[in-house]
């Protein structure tokens, strides 16, 4: 698994996720990100957000099947509304993860602190989040099963940085 990149200042972390309509991928992301953080007591160091490269669904909330695929897992969906991805504020973070490659290559390609949200990925590193928003609701299933693992395994990356384990 890739590294963490260094907090840029100490004891606090923001990550950004990255999708192409923010009403997928990335919320989902956002949300199981953002309970792990929480359980795992991390929620007031590190802040999480997601936003999509197109505009299409700016203001909407999270799309029905994502959030029923959430819910029923135990998540709750209800507070997100879509944002578009502001390109000024790509440096400002300590992470951005793009959800997959078209993704990274729209937001202007990887570096030290812009990475593939799979990079993270303890099972297949380095691979897209397919998008699911054609599919069925077996698509919404693997993109779950996908980030369940992959944002534990950025939580405990998280929680070395912030030597909690
Ligand atoms: P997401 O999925 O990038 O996972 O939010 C999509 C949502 C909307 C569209 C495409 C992908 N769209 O074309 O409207």
């Amino acid at each position: 698994m890739t590294a963490l990149p260094p907090p840029r200042e100490p004891g606090r972390y923001s990550v950004t996720i990255v999708c192409l309509g923010n009403i997928c991928r990335s919320p989902m992301a956002d949300v199981v990100l953002s309970a792990k953080l929480e359980e795992a007591g991390l929620a007031d160091r590190v802040e999480v957000t997601s936003s999509g490269t197109g505009g299409f669904h700016v203001g909407d909330p999270i799309d029905q099947r994502a959030a029923a695929t959430l819910t029923a897992a135990g998540y709750d969906p209800s507070q997100h509304l879509v944002r578009k991805f502001e390109p000024a504020r790509r440096s400002t973070y300590d992470l951005v993860l793009a959800m997959d490659s078209d993704n990274l290559a729209d937001i202007g390609g990887a570096d030290d602190r812009v990475r593939l949200f799979r990079d993270f990925d303890p099972v297949d590193p380095g691979a897209d989040v397919p998008d699911p928003y054609y599919g069925g609701p077996a698509g919404f299933e693997e993109v779950l099963s996908m980030v369940e693992r992959t944002t534990a395994a950025i939580v405990a990356a998280l929680q070395g940085e912030f030597s909690l384990r």
